[in-house]
């Protein structure tokens, strides 16, 4: 059996992705070499538009986010997909072109990165790029995926309509109205299952 809550102990950092003409939330990044040419390993969903774009470019960048950073950029990147609406146009920080790429600003530091290779998993793809360009920022703390899991509510200020029965993802904020989740739910942003949504009175 695999308990998903069991897998959500698994933390990491929160992260932009972005590359010319995609962008999305990530927090599944992991520093696998070291040295003078770092290298980066990415699981991006195949489901994502992302996904799609990162197959066709050669660069992106990563926007790592701190404790007291904007969450709007959570909201901005994580929650919608840029197959139809202009997150660059959106987003709360700035987006400056680096290296040929879109970067998000004024975050803690970014990173640009060349694609070096792809491996192809069942749900998604890891993305391995170089480190080409390293900027840090600010000296604040990162922030972890656990970070925002304990302080998502008062962060992303979820709230509901009075008098309705809602439903909250306790992973992304996503909230369903109704008295009952519909047979076979799961959540349109983030994917998870029925197990993970709480029930909310307003
Ligand atoms: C906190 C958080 C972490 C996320 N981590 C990942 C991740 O590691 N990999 C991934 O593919 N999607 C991740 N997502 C989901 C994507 O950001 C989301 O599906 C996005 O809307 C995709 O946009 P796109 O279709 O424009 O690519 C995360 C979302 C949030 C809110």
């Amino acid at each position: 059996m695999v308990e998903n809550n069991a897998l959500l102990k698994l933390t990491h950092g929160m992260y932009v992705l972005t590359t010319n003409g995609a962008a999305c939330f990530v927090d599944a990044v992991c520093q696998i070499s070291s040295g003078d040419n770092p290298l980066v390993s990415i699981a991006v969903n195949k489901k994502n538009f992302t996904n799609e774009v990162l197959h066709n470019q050669d660069r992106y960048a990563l926007s790592i986010v701190g404790e007291k950073d904007n969450m709007d950029l959570v909201k901005n990147f994580g929650f919608q997909s840029m197959r139809d609406h202009d997150k660059f146009a959106s987003s709360p920080n700035k987006v400056e072109m680096i290296q040929g790429v879109p970067v998000v600003k004024d975050t803690l530091a970014y990173l640009v990165l060349e694609k070096v290779d792809t491996i192809e998993n069942d749900t998604h793809t890891l993305f391995i790029g170089r480190v080409i360009e390293a900027k840090l920022t600010k000296q604040d703390r990162p922030m972890s995926y656990n970070y925002y899991q304990e302080h998502k509510d008062e962060l992303m200020k979820v709230t509901t309509t009075q008098g309705k029965t809602a439903w909250v993802c306790t992973i992304c904020g996503y909230v369903y109205y109704g008295e009952t989740l519909p047979e076979g739910f799961t959540c349109p942003v983030c994917g998870v299952g029925p197990e993970l949504f709480e029930k909310k009175q307003g």
